[in-house]
């Protein structure tokens, strides 16, 4: 990606939106180089939407119930963001898996954060996964999507510990602050540098 220009970013999200949050506030310095050109939602009225309205980044809503097919909404998905001209977009708690003509448009372009170490506990629950698990370390991983559920090649991953008196919440809450911290380095270092992925190894630069 070309260091000349900030690498443009269209983040996905579906909820509260922190770690977005986290990603406009890292792009406010211009050393950072990158910038959200638009957010994107499966829903509407969520905080993640409300953030980005209020940093003036332009907003769209995809929903799936108002599409004739999923294949239907995955096209649709993929041309509105594809109108951004992203250089790399952001699943930033976007729950809705992305289909092949979206993975296939920007291919190696689309990264997900998940809040588990990978491969363990994927899918829409990895915080209240491992606590019934028992794991005593946890985390979050990011990746770049494939076809599979959070089964990606791993970017970076960062390891929370487990207490004995956590519940699903307070694991997750914990989780998430090294998670931001761990896409805002990640995503810089992939604006400023680039990022090459050779089968399951992915490096910057
Ligand atoms: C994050 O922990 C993210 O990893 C998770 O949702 C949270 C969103 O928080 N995503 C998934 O579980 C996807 N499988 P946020 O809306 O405050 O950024």
């Amino acid at each position: 990606m070309p260091a000349s220009r900030p690498t443009r970013l269209v983040v996905l999200v579906s909820g509260a939106g922190t770690n977005l949050q986290a990603v406009i506030d890292a792009c406010a310095d211009p050393a950072y180089g990158a910038t959200v050109v638009a957010v994107g939602a499966d829903r509407d009225g969520i905080e993640g939407l409300a953030r980005a309205e209020r940093a003036g980044i332009p907003t769209f809503v995809r929903r799936v119930g108002d599409f004739t097919s999923r294949g239907h909404w995955d096209l649709t998905l993929t041309d509105t963001v594809g109108a951004f001209e992203p250089d790399l977009i952001v699943l930033a708690g976007f729950m809705k898996l992305v289909g092949t003509p979206f993975l296939e448009r920007f291919t190696a372009k689309v990264v997900n954060t998940h809040p588990a170490l990978c491969p363990s506990f994927p899918g829409t629950s990895g915080p209240a996964d491992a606590l019934a698990y028992g794991v005593k370390v946890t985390g979050a991983t990011l990746f770049v999507v494939d076809e599979g559920v959070d089964t990606g090649p791993i970017i970076a991953q960062t390891v929370v510990e487990v207490a004995d008196d956590d519940d699903v919440e307070s694991l997750h809450e914990r989780i998430k602050t090294a998670e931001r911290a761990m896409l805002v380095d990640s995503v810089g270092r992939i604006a400023r540098e680039g990022m090459t992925v050779f089968g399951r190894q992915v490096r910057f630069g």
